[in-house]
C-alpha cells in the first residue's frame, strides 16, 4: 500500500497548548490509595507517595492532572481532605461504593502534582454542593488575603497559595449516574453563578463548563446549547468526554474510532461558535477534552464494596488499544486550534497507562508509549497537512483512512515530528513525504511500536509491547510503515551535528 503526506512550512493549524497532554487522578479504586499513594511501599517518600510511580509519570511529562473526580467529586466535601490527617472523617463514597479515608486531599495532591511537575486541574462539587462551597475552595487554594480560608491553608502548613489556575465546574452533570444530576437549565444557571463567585475570588482562573457525558447522550447538543447560553460570559472552555471499546472485537471499527472523536470535536466547536454568534460574542469558547481513553476490558469485574483502595476499572491494555490511543492523540494535536486541554483518563491503575502492584512494582501498559512520545515530542505547532491514503468503511458507516498522521513543527528545536499509524491489519505501507519549506530536514530517528499480536499486553515482569528504533532508510522521504504499527519520525533541519534525540 502507498500513501502520501504533504505539508508546507507556512501552513499551520495552531500552536499546541501543552495541556492537551494532561491526565486525571480520581479518588477511585487504586488510583490514589495503592497508586500514587502507598506509605508502606519501599519507594514511598516522606509524604507516602510512591517514587516509582512518580518516575513513570515524570517520564511522560504530564503538564496538568484533573482532580479529584470524576463522579467522585459530585459527593465530595473538599474540607475533609485538609488539615490534621488524624482528624479527617471516613465517609461512604457513593459514586464508587467505597470508604474514603481522606488521607489524601487537596493539601497532599497539590504537593504530589508539584513533585510530578504537573499543574492541578481542580474540579468543584456542583452535585451535592453549591456555589458557596465552590467559592470557598478557590479561596482556600488561591486566596492571599487575611481571611479565614486563606488562614486555614496557612495553618495547615501552606503559607503560599496553591495557585490553581484551571477549574472544572462539576462533572458530567447530565448523567443519570451523577449525584445531584441536573437539567441543562439548572446546571447552566448554577455553573454561571459558581463561575461568577469563583472568578470574583480569583480573576486569573480559567473555568471549564461541563459538556455532555459523551456523544451518545440523548441530550448531546441541546445540553451544550442551553448550558452555554446561560454561562457563556463566565466560562472559558466546555468539556468533552469519550471512551471507546472493542467489545465486539472488530479491529477495523475500533482503530477507526479517532475519526468519530474528530467529528465529535468539530460538532462541539460548531455549537460553541453558534452560541457565540447568537450572542454577538467576541469571546471564543474553547474545548477541554478532559476524559478520553479506551475503556472496556474491566467491565463487569467483581469488587468488594465499602473498602478503601480496592481494584476498580483496571483495564489491561493490549497492543491494538495503543494504536487507537496513538490515533486519538493525533486527533487532539490536529484540533489544537480548539482543543486547549485534554486528559487521558486516567493515569494510574484506573483505566490507566501506569499500573502498580501493592507493595510491588510499577510498570508501563501498552498505551503508555504513544502518550509519552506525543507529550515529549508533540511540542510546537501542528502543521496543516494533506494526505492521500486508501480508506475503508466501518460497520457503522464511518470512512477511515488507513493512514493517520499529525505533523508537529518545533521552531525552537528546529525539528519536525511526524506521528503516523498504519491501520491496515495485513499490509505494510510506503509513506511518501513532501516536506515543502523543509528541504534541508533530515530524518534522525524512526521509533516504531509494533507487535505481531494485536492482543499482546505488558505485565509487571514482561514488557511485550515497547518501542524500538528502526534503521534509517537511504531515502528519508520514503518510509516503510509496518502493518498495524504506530510510528514517530523525527526530522531535524538545524545543525544535524548539534541535534540530540
Ligand atoms: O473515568 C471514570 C469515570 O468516567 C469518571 O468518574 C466519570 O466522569 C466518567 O463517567
Amino acid at each position: 500500500m502507498k500513501a502520501e503526506l504533504m505539508i508546507h512550512k507556512n501552513f499551520v493549524i495552531d500552536e499546541i497548548d501543552p495541556r492537551i497532554y494532561g491526565s486525571f487522578i480520581e479518588h477511585l479504586g487504586r488510583a490514589v490509595y495503592g497508586g500514587i499513594y502507598e506509605p508502606t511501599h519501599p519507594s514511598a517518600d516522606e509524604e507516602g507517595f510512591r517514587k516509582d510511580v512518580l518516575d513513570l509519570v515524570k517520564e511522560i511529562g504530564v503538564p496538568i492532572v484533573r482532580y479529584p473526580g470524576g463522579n467522585f467529586v459530585s459527593g465530595y466535601r473538599w474540607e475533609d481532605g485538609t488539615g490534621d490527617k488524624s482528624k479527617r472523617p471516613r465517609r461512604m463514597e457513593l459514586a464508587w461504593e467505597a470508604i474514603e479515608t481522606n488521607e489524601v486531599g487537596i493539601d497532599e495532591f497539590q504537593s504530589w502534582a508539584k513533585k510530578a511537575n504537573s499543574e492541578v486541574m481542580m474540579a468543584v462539587n456542583l452535585g451535592t454542593r453549591g456555589i458557596e462551597e465552590a467559592q470557598a475552595l478557590v479561596e482556600y487554594c488561591n486566596g492571599d488575603e487575611d481571611t479565614t480560608y486563606s488562614e486555614q491553608r496557612r495553618q495547615n502548613g501552606f503559607e503560599k497559595p496553591f495557585g490553581i489556575k484551571t477549574w472544572c465546574l462539576g462533572n458530567e452533570m447530565d448523567g443519570h449516574w451523577q449525584m445531584g444530576r441536573k437539567t441543562a437549565e439548572e446546571y447552566g444557571k448554577v455553573a454561571a453563578e459558581a463561575a461568577k463567585l469563583m472568578k470574583l475570588t480569583d480573576p486569573s482562573i480559567e473555568l471549564v463548563l461541563c459538556g455532555s457525558s459523551n456523544y451518545n447522550m440523548p441530550t448531546f447538543g441541546s445540553w451544550e446549547m442551553t448550558s452555554l447560553d446561560l454561562a457563556y460570559d463566565y466560562v472559558d472552555y466546555i468539556s468533552l468526554h469519550q471512551y471507546y471499546h472493542n467489545i465486539r472485537d472488530r479491529y477495523e471499527d475500533f482503530v477507526g474510532r479517532s475519526v468519530h472523536m474528530n467529528a465529535f470535536i468539530k460538532s462541539v466547536a460548531a455549537i460553541c461558535d453558534a452560541v457565540g454568534a447568537k450572542k454577538h460574542a467576541r469571546k471564543k469558547i474553547n474545548l477541554s477534552f478532559d476524559e478520553w481513553n479506551v475503556w472496556y476490558h474491566s467491565n463487569g469485574d467483581a469488587y468488594e464494596k465499602w473498602k478503601t483502595g480496592v481494584a476498580r476499572l483496571e483495564d489491561i491494555y493490549n497492543f491494538e488499544d495503543a494504536l487507537l490511543v496513538g490515533c486519538m492523540l493525533m486527533t487532539l494535536q490536529n484540533n489544537c486550534d480548539r482543543v486547549k486541554m485534554a486528559c487521558m483518563a486516567q493515569l494510574v491503575n484506573v483505566i490507566a497507562p501506569i499500573m502498580t502492584k501493592n507493595g510491588g512494582g510499577a510498570w508501563a501498559q501498552t498505551t503508555y508509549y504513544p502518550y509519552l512520545y506525543a507529550s515529549r515530542y508533540g511540542k510546537g505547532e501542528t502543521m496543516r497537512s494533506a494526505q492521500k491514503s486508501e480508506v475503508y468503511r466501518t460497520t457503522d458507516g464511518f470512512t477511515v483512512p488507513y493512514l493517520e498522521t499529525s505533523v508537529i513543527h518545533d521552531r525552537e528545536a528546529k525539528t519536525l515530528t511526524v506521528f503516523a499509524v498504519n491501520r491496515s491489519k495485513t499490509e505494510d505501507m510506503t509513506l511518501l513525504l513532501a516536506l515543502d519549506g523543509f528541504e534541508t530536514a533530515v530524518l534522525t530517528e524512526h521509533v516504531e511500536l509494533y507487535h505481531d499480536d494485536l492482543k499482546a499486553v505488558n505485565t509487571e515482569n514482561a514488557e511485550a509491547v515497547k518501542p524500538k528504533n528502526r534503521a534509517l532508510p537511504e531515502n528519508d522521504r520514503e518510509i516503510l510503515l509496518k502493518k498495524h504499527s504506530w510510528n514517530m519520525l523525527r526530522y531535524a533541519y538545524g545543525t544535524v551535528d548539534s541535534y540530540e534525540p
